[in-house]
């Protein structure tokens, strides 16, 4: 069964290869807004997270501009790295909040060249969390929009027409009412963790494979076009944890390997850029509650990198380079 689907990526990476390379997806890593010690990264702490990220991308991926001062603080990292660009997470959960982050973005973009922003993703699973309404994610979408067309780059150069996007749960894009989020869009990102689906680590890659297919599917549907951005905003496993109630067990480095070669490295050969959860490990994180009822400190141990930036495995896609 391995072999066979090991075989089938081989020969289809092959044939991408001959037609174009751009067709490969870019693998980009999600980064939080805290180190390992759980206090707030400063612009030392981003600068580093910068550097270790580019070991293996040129994107990283954040949640919010104003929580930690995570825009302010990551000014000089970005100045000094060029080659990086960030999907930049806009946080929406109430009103006072997505007006600090409004501020944040009129007062630190300029200092910014937009050749640094990939996109601005308003709202983090604010779909699955019931935080807001599809219409007024929609609503919220639109806003920043506006808000961008008033800011200018350290260069001059307007922010206009910068991509705002959202990203959210696959089961939340295969769900039809949630249309109205996807059309104000101008790309989607979506999560998939195998993990939290109670997969065993045999069946994790055909499991985020088929999810995320099946939401490229409904929203490509619900935009009226495949000529749209759709790539995934989290996915991974952890490396590390307690058992679950449920009986699902912790996985290993080698389990975590395994999901990268199979699943997420099948997505980039589909041409499905991939972001994967998370740059290094969160010792501090507070425990989970799953939808089992378990307590969990799975999510400390989502790292690409542990606390010391010992990167755990291969980024390298073994049937060739990505
Ligand atoms: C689809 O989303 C709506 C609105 O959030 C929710 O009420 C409904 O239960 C969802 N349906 C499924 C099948 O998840
Ligand atoms: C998960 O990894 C462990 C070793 O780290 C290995 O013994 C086990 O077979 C792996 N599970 C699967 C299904 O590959
Ligand atoms: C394995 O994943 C596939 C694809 O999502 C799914 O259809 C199947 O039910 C899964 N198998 C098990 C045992 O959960």
């Amino acid at each position: 069964m391995q072999y066979t689907t090991i075989t089938s990526i081989f020969l289809l990476t092959i044939s991408l290869l001959t037609q174009s390379t751009s067709a490969i997806g870019t693998l980009g890593i999600n980064v939080a807004s805290s180190g390992v010690d759980g206090n707030c990264r400063d612009s030392d702490s981003w600068s580093e997270a910068l550097e270790k990220a580019s070991a293996f991308t040129n994107y990283i991926k954040t949640y919010a501009v104003s929580d930690c001062n995570m825009l302010e603080n990551i000014v000089p990292a970005l100045n000094s790295n060029t080659n990086m660009k960030v999907w930049m997470g806009v946080w929406e959960v109430d009103e006072a909040h997505f007006d600090a982050e409004k501020d944040a973005l009129t007062t630190y973009l300029p200092s910014i060249s937009k050749d640094s922003i990939a996109g601005i993703s308003v709202g983090s699973e604010a779909l699955y969390r019931g935080d807001l309404t599809p219409q007024a994610l929609a609503s919220k979408i639109s806003e920043i929009k506006s808000l961008l067309s008033d800011i200018t780059d350290k260069d001059g150069n307007s922010y206009s027409g910068v991509s705002v996007g959202t990203v959210d749960s696959w089961n939340i894009w295969v769900n039809g009412t949630n249309a109205p989020a996807i059309q104000a869009a101008d790309y989607i990102m979506v999560n998939a963790f195998p993990f939290w689906q109670y997969q065993t680590a045999n069946n994790q890659s055909h499991s985020l494979v088929d999810d995320v297919m099946q939401a490229v599917k409904a929203i490509q549907e619900a935009k009226g076009t495949d000529d749209f951005y759709i790539s995934v905003g989290e996915t991974g496993a952890p490396t590390g944890g307690n058992e679950l109630t449920s009986g699902q067990a912790p996985l290993t480095v080698d389990n975590a390997s395994d999901l990268f070669q199979e699943g997420i490295c099948t997505l980039l050969a589909y041409g499905i850029d991939v972001n994967i959860f998370e740059l290094q490990d969160e010792p501090t994180k507070p425990l989970a509650t799953a939808d089992d009822g378990s307590s969990s400190d799975v999510e400390r141990h989502w790292g690409v990198y542990d606390t010391d930036y010992n990167l755990k495995y291969s980024l390298t896609c073994s049937y060739g380079s990505n």
